[in-house]
């Protein structure tokens, strides 16, 4: 780690002031605590306990079947070597059906899991849930775009808002959630003009994968940056390739962000 970086806690507030001073938010998908080491020392600002772990570490197809526990278990393992990273957590699927559901879901979460913000899937179809976390003091990262856990309805994985109106629903629905109380917004696979668009809309920041380089920050998947995603995704890309060592390829997905060379245009979704 270069001797410059900053050694603070990254919180939801350091998160907004960075958006502000249009400093990149670097994030990355972790799930043990030995890889979340090498993320807490090369400068990764948030660490996102995701439920993608159903399909890179429990060999899943989809992340539908990952359960609270599954994500209390990982995040325990994150929180042990998680020091100035912001813990974020997933909330899976269909723990968050009810308001009191979720509240339920956020206590596990929070309390045995030790993070420091949920993230749901939805837009603004979950904004009364959003609601009631946030006042209930739970920071919220809010997903919309493309929603994972919804893969059986879209029957596949595919860009999101090319057409006018869902782009203009995307739009409100980054609007809502704001004011119902999120404190970030996750865009997952969407076109970077609209990904651009809701990130200078919205106050609080926009952390896109797949979404192009006009958001606040970045999020990968450990695994697509290591390489070892069979088939990885348009959006990611493989960092081991060019630096050799794990350190090395955390380092340079931290440096490609805050420098905004991550993503190029061969790694988004221009139109
Ligand atoms: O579960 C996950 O890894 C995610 C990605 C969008 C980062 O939600």
């Amino acid at each position: 780690m270069s001797a410059q970086k900053k050694i603070t806690n990254v919180t939801v507030t350091s998160l907004r002031k960075m958006k502000q001073s249009g400093e990149k938010i670097a994030s990355l998908t972790s799930y043990d605590s030995s890889f979340t080491q090498v993320m807490n020392d090369e400068g990764v600002d948030v660490i996102l306990v995701g439920d993608s772990l159903g399909m890179v570490v429990q060999g899943r197809q989809t992340t539908v079947p990952v359960t609270v526990d599954d994500i209390v278990y990982h995040s325990k393992a994150v929180a042990s070597t998680c020091k100035r990273p912001l813990l974020m957590v997933d909330m899976p699927f269909m723990s968050y059906y009810s308001t009191d559901k979720a509240l339920e879901t956020a206590a596990q979460l929070m309390q045995e899991g030790q993070g420091q913000m949920v993230k749901l899937e939805g837009g603004q179809s979950e904004e009364k849930i959003v609601r009631k976390l946030s006042r209930e003091g739970v920071p919220v990262c809010a997903h919309i775009g493309l929603q994972p856990q919804l893969i059986h309805k879209l029957g596949g994985y595919r860009v999101q808002g090319r057409d006018d109106q869902q782009a203009k629903l995307m739009l409100e629905d980054a609007l809502k959630l704001q004011d119902a109380g999120a404190d970030a917004l996750l865009l997952e696979c969407v076109p970077s003009p609209l990904a651009s668009k809701i990130t200078d809309s919205v106050e609080i920041p926009v952390i896109g994968i797949g979404a192009g380089a006009g958001c606040d920050g970045q999020i990968l998947v450990l695994h697509d940056i290591l390489g070892l995603t069979p088939k990885a995704p348009k959006f990611s890309k493989d960092f081991l390739a060019d630096t050799g060592t794990i350190q090395g390829a955390v380092r340079a997905y931290v440096e490609q962000v805050k420098d905004s060379s991550f993503p190029s245009s061969e790694y988004s979704f221009n139109e």
